[in-house]
């Protein structure tokens, strides 16, 4: 990444590879096992999603979040196109455009944000 694609000068590379290995191995933690790193870049992908997911309600494109999939039969699906033993699924997005049939959905139900958000 700061090679190829920010095109950085070497000296900044160098940096900014000493950070994010301090990050990594001391500050997070995360190169002692594979099951920690895996779910820290699990969260990472959460960011991206969550971009995907305001940019496509601002187009006016309807969106899905999915976590809870069978995981072994997404990977059997994903096999033919990812090396899956390199590569995990951690989330899933669908797109497309609600049935504004109005018999077929019920009204949003929603927690009230005080219930659910805490300032401190
Ligand atoms: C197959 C499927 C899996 C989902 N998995 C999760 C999940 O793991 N975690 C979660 O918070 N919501 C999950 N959802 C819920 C959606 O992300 C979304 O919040 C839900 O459809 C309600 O949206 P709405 O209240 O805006 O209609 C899932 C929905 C579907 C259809």
């Amino acid at each position: 990444m700061v090679e190829e694609v920010q095109k950085l000068p070497s000296e900044i590379q160098k940096i900014k590879k000493e950070f994010f290995h301090r990050f990594l191995a001391e500050e997070f933690a995360l190169l002692k096992d594979d099951r920690k790193i895996f779910d820290w870049a699990g969260k990472q992908c959460y960011i991206a999603l969550a971009n995907m997911l305001t940019t496509a309600a601002a187009l006016g494109i309807d969106s899905c979040a999915i976590e809870g999939f069978n995981e072994e039969g997404a990977n059997k699906v994903l096999n033919d196109v990812i090396d899956t033993t390199h590569f995990g699924v951690c989330v899933m997005v669908g797109f497309g455009y609600r049935d504004d049939d109005k018999n077929a959905n019920r009204p949003k139900t929603r927690q009230s944000l005080e219930k659910i958000v805490q300032y401190v």
